[in-house]
């Protein structure tokens, strides 16, 4: 969790129900200072004071039942090393709303006194695009209006401000007061980025060099029709589609499962958006369960010649089963989730006798381990976002201004584990 300061203030805390929209449109008494496009936007209390409302859950659980919208004030003298951040965009992913019920690998300790809470409390969510608004004491490198990203998971994203301390290690700057880099970039992706486009690069680049297989093979020149194989379920998730347009800019070649939709022409609408997207061929569960597939599989790896050396499996189960069985001698599989909540098992002999090795993946310690290889990969996306060589996932936007229920916002972390989603869920922050 990134260092979230207790609100100094002996004035009243100004609750959601008590402030009236006048009082938070107050002039701040600095406002004879120079005045910038990010000060003028934030809900301004008395002599100063941000307004500012958080998610906040103080048990595990479902998020409707377990979480509550918290307001409280941010004094506008900001402690030595900090910056104050207005958030403009935060996405709600699988691994949120599975920190919020207690499942998820970690499980994050319950701060007292958070944000003057009465109950010690966690704040949700580990992606989001905050805009600079005030910068503290003995900072350097941040100006007022850059775009900065938490530089590590688990900072608490869903909430209209954040006091940052240590902000020159807590946060990415993605501008660092060049608003041109802002350019051809939404807030929307880059509160996306850090998560599943850079779980995508690192799993593809990681536990198979397929880029120098690809130019191996050609070398060779036994008629290799393509760049080198990956196979992948879930490949309508975030992370999915990261890795079908990435693998295409590095020339190899995917063959992706996704989940049949509710009829047949829905379905092909999904395949031809993942081929539009770069997937060289699509298949759903059914097809790729089927013994059939076993013949496609041979025909589209020329009799095996061409081998598919990484599957990567978000799902589980049987699908993931099947991931091992397409598999060639000494592929490796990587799992990174595991969305139908089925475990698979990892079947003697397939291990021996094609010497499978299986990995897992998991970004938040990678990340931590490789802080600069993560910014570096960050970086390597924002730019293709900016030359349009790379699309964020759909999402479904929720609008966050300061008069939104909390039962709006609890419903859109709820409804992120369900599945057929047009996108996914992004709360993005208007008038806060
Ligand atoms: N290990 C890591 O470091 C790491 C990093 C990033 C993500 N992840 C994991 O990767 C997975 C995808 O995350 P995301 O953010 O990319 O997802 P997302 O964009 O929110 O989409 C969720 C995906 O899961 C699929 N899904 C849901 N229930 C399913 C089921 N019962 N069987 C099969 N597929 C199902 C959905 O398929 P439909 O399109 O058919 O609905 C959808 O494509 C999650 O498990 C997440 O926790 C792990």
């Amino acid at each position: 969790m990134a260092s979230v300061l207790r609100p100094r203030t002996a004035l009243p805390r100004l609750g959601a129900s008590t402030t009236s929209p006048s009082l938070r449109r107050i002039a701040s008494p600095f406002s004879a200072l120079p005045y910038t496009q990010a000060q003028r936007r934030h809900v301004s209390g008395p002599y100063g004071y941000t307004q500012s409302k958080s998610l906040l859950f103080s048990s595990f659980g479902e998020p409707t039942d377990v979480l509550s919208l918290h307001t409280h004030s941010i004094s506008p003298s900001l402690p030595s090393g900090s910056v104050l951040l207005r958030t403009l965009a935060a996405p709600v992913n699988p691994a949120d709303v599975n920190t919020i019920q207690g499942t998820y690998g970690v499980k994050p300790p319950f701060t007292p006194h958070l944000l003057g809470a009465p109950q010690p409390s966690v704040i949700p969510g580990n992606e989001a695009c905050f805009e600079v608004t005030a910068i503290g004491p003995n900072v350097s490198g941040f100006s007022r209006g850059d775009w900065v990203i938490p530089a590590s998971t688990g900072f608490g994203t869903f909430r209209t401000h954040a006091l940052v301390e240590n902000a020159e290690k807590s946060l990415f700057n993605i501008t660092s007061g060049d608003p041109s880099k802002k350019d051809g970039l939404t807030p929307v992706q880059v509160a996306t980025v850090s998560v599943n486009p850079c779980s995508a690069y690192r799993m593809l680049k990681d536990y198979v060099d397929l880029v120098k297989l690809s130019i191996e093979s050609y070398q060779k020149g036994n008629d290799v029709t393509g760049g080198a194989w990956f196979l992948q379920n879930g490949a309508n998730s975030g992370v999915g589609r990261a890795a079908i347009q990435l693998g295409k800019l590095w020339g190899l070649r995917s063959i992706n499962i996704i989940r049949e939709r509710s009829t047949p022409e829905q379905t092909e609408s999904l395949k031809q958006e993942l081929r539009d997207l770069g997937a060289t061929v699509v298949f759903t569960e059914t097809e790729f369960l089927d013994r059939s597939f076993r013949d496609r599989l041979a025909e589209l790896t020329n009799q095996g010649k061409e081998p598919i050396m990484l599957g990567m499996n978000c799902v589980g189960g049987k699908s993931a089963s099947a991931v091992v069985k397409a598999l060639s001698q000494k592929g490796v599989m990587v799992t990174y989730g595991g969305m139908s909540r089925q475990s698979f098992p990892f079947p003697t002999g397939p291990q021996i006798f094609k010497r499978l090795r299986f990995e897992g993946f998991w970004l938040s310690p990678w990340g931590n381990e490789n802080p600069a290889e993560k910014k570096k990969t960050i970086e390597e996306v924002l730019q293709l976002m900016r030359e349009k060589k790379f699309q964020e996932a759909p999402v479904q936007e929720v609008t966050w201004d300061w008069d939104t229920e909390e039962k709006t916002l609890k419903e859109a972390v709820q409804g992120t584990l369900e599945g057929f989603r047009s996108g996914k869920g992004v709360f993005v922050f208007g008038e806060t």
